[in-house]
Formats: structure tokens, sequence, C-alpha cells
């Protein structure tokens, strides 16, 4: 007993402490999101705007798929829109980067995407799942 009144204020302090960080960290993690222009473009442009990229791009030129604008990015390929928006899940360009595309995977780009980082596979997913918005 004696033991449980002397640590009962250690706890309490404790306590207090992480909700306080809770509070405090809510309002930074609402703003960070993330930036087509930022965070977006210069992924795509790095790792894929080499091959998906008008009128030369051997990417663009086997699916139309142009990367290199938001509008055009937005625009897919000749077979429709490769990022559903709000859905990362869904989106094809969310599965590629991702390796759950499947039979398309091996067909597309295995070994092209080594290079992209898990960190910027995750900021493209959350980059469509917060909307896809062009900012
Ligand atoms: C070395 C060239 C090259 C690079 C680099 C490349 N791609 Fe591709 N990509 C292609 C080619 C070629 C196709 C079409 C394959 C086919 O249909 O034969 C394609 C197709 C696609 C498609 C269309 C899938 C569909 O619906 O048919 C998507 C989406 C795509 N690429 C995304 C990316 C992303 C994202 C990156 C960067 C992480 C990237 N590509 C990098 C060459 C490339």
């Amino acid at each position: 007993m004696q033991q449980y009144h002397k640590c009962q204020p250690a706890v309490m302090w404790q306590r207090n402490i992480i909700i306080l960080s809770i509070v405090s960290a809510l309002p930074a993690c609402a703003l960070q999101q993330v930036s087509y222009k930022e965070d977006i473009h210069p992924i795509l442009d790095s790792n894929c705007n080499g091959c998906h990229i008008a009128p030369y791009g051997y990417g663009y030129q086997k699916t139309g798929l142009d990367m290199s604008t938001y509008h055009s990015l937005m625009k897919g390929t000749i077979y429709g829109p490769v990022v559903i928006v709000g859905d990362s899940r869904r989106s094809i360009l969310n599965k590629l980067v991702e390796g759950r595309a499947g039979n398309l995977q091996k067909i597309l780009h295995d070994a092209e995407n080594e290079e992209i980082t898990q960190k910027e596979v995750e900021t493209i997913r959350d980059w469509v799942d917060e909307g896809a918005l062009n900012n």
C-alpha cells in the first residue's frame, strides 16, 4: 500500500505529459498534407519521367501516360486513369510502385522500380488517399 501511494503522483505526472504531447502534436499532424508540387512531382520526375514523358518516352509511347505535369498524370493512359482519387488501394499507380500489380508488374516495371524508396512509395499513397490534390 505504501508503495502505491509513493508511485501515484509520478504516474499521474507521466500521464499528463503524455496527454499534453498528444494534444500538442495534433495540429501539426493535421497540417502535414502531401504536396503535389513539393513531394509528388519530384518523385515522379526522378524515378519515372525518363520514360513517361511526351513525346519520346518509351512508357509514354506504349501507354500515353505522361507524368510530367499534374494534368497529364491525372489524364492517365490511353486506357484510362491511373489515379483513383482517394483510393490508393485501387489506383494502378500505387499498385505498381507497391509491387501489387500482379501479372502487370512483370510486364511493366520490376527492375526499373528498384530505385524508388519505401518513403516515396508511402508519400504517393498518402497523396492519393488525401484526394490527389494539385497543391
Ligand atoms: C524504363 C522505362 C520506364 C520507367 C523508368 C517507368 N516506366 Fe512506367 N511504363 C513503361 C512502359 C514501357 C510501360 C508500358 C508497358 C506495356 O504496356 O508494354 C509503362 C506503363 C506504366 C503504367 C501503365 C499501367 C497500365 O495501366 O497499363 C503506369 C501506371 C506506369 N508505367 C507507372 C510508372 C511509374 C509510377 C514509374 C516510376 C516509379 C514508372 N512507370 C517508370 C516504362 C517505364
